[in-house]
């Protein structure tokens, strides 16, 4: 698969479109360099969604950030999928086209959840032949997101950073750390987030998710629904240290505050990524 650039330069600095904001944005003049969308929830042609889009898209750079292309899928990539996913990403000009590594479908029936993968060789060959189809048909690289997981396969051959890491290598898409996901899973596993994180291909680091989490009665549970963390925030810093010009977002997706608050936590982001880059000048 042949190295496919990303269309337009990345901003750095960015929070989710969401309902309770957008009004806010549609006004203009939000401090932010770009937001990002659920893809699925605009990949209609017709539609107030698409219409708000397409005013904000007119102030703001748009990332599209995808829930159920289903890389991890044995079956493919759904055609229809892929064509309706083009024609937003045509009509939108996004800076960033993303997805995770899970699956969500198989067949006709789509769960709506981000799945687990095995992480073994015969994996490996399907996503990554599902990630070149997917850059083909939409003519550009994607980003891929760590997931946040919850059980581990015990055939698993190698760990999840090996295996995005040859995703990486075998398929020339891009990385979108979750350092809220590594943090999740570090803790949910047993593993060490540090030792992860020192095993990313940085150099194909274009984006990073900040968000918060919940304690389940089983361990953490992504939800999306509070403020960053402390540990999140320190597993940014560590991040940014080695990708200091990844583009930042944080992801809010439930219990949503006023947009003053979010920006608030956007700032934080901005003095961590300046420290970093005092740092290393
Ligand atoms: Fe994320």
């Amino acid at each position: 698969m042949p190295f496919i650039p990303a269309a337009q330069p990345r901003p750095r600095f960015g929070l989710g479109l969401r309902r309770p904001h957008y009004q806010d944005f549609l006004s203009g003049g939000v401090p932010v360099d770009f937001v990002e969308v659920i893809s699925e929830n605009f990949m209609v042609a017709g539609g107030r969604p698409r219409e708000i889009l397409r005013r904000v898209r007119a102030d703001y750079p748009v990332a599209l950030h995808g829930v159920s292309m289903s890389v991890g899928s044995a079956d493919g990539l759904r055609g229809d999928y892929l064509a309706r996913l083009r024609a937003l990403v045509d009509e939108i000009q996004p800076c960033i086209v993303s997805d995770h590594l899970c699956w969500t479908r198989y067949g006709a029936h789509n769960s709506h959840d981000l799945l687990p993968l095995p992480y073994t060789a015969e994996t490996l060959d399907v996503v990554c032949t599902n990630i070149a189809r997917a850059q083909d048909a939409l003519g550009r690289r994607m980003l891929i997101e760590n997931p946040s997981s919850y059980v581990a396969f015990s055939h698993d051959e190698m760990s999840e950073w090996d295996f995005l890491a040859a995703v990486v290598a075998r398929s020339g898409c891009g990385l979108l750390l979750d350092v809220n996901n590594i943090h999740v899973s570090a803790v949910n596993h047993g593993f060490s987030a540090a030792d992860y994180l020192a095993a990313m291909p940085y150099e194909a680091v274009e984006q990073i998710h900040l968000a918060g989490h919940a304690q389940g009665r089983h361990g953490l549970i992504d939800t999306h629904d509070q403020a960053v963390p402390d540990p999140v925030w320190a597993l940014l810093r560590l991040a940014l240290a080695r990708a200091p010009y990844a583009a930042v977002m944080i992801e809010r997706d439930d219990n949503i505050p006023p947009l003053p608050e979010l920006l608030a936590e956007l700032d934080v982001a901005r003095a961590i990524a300046m420290e970093e880059l005092a740092s290393c000048a």
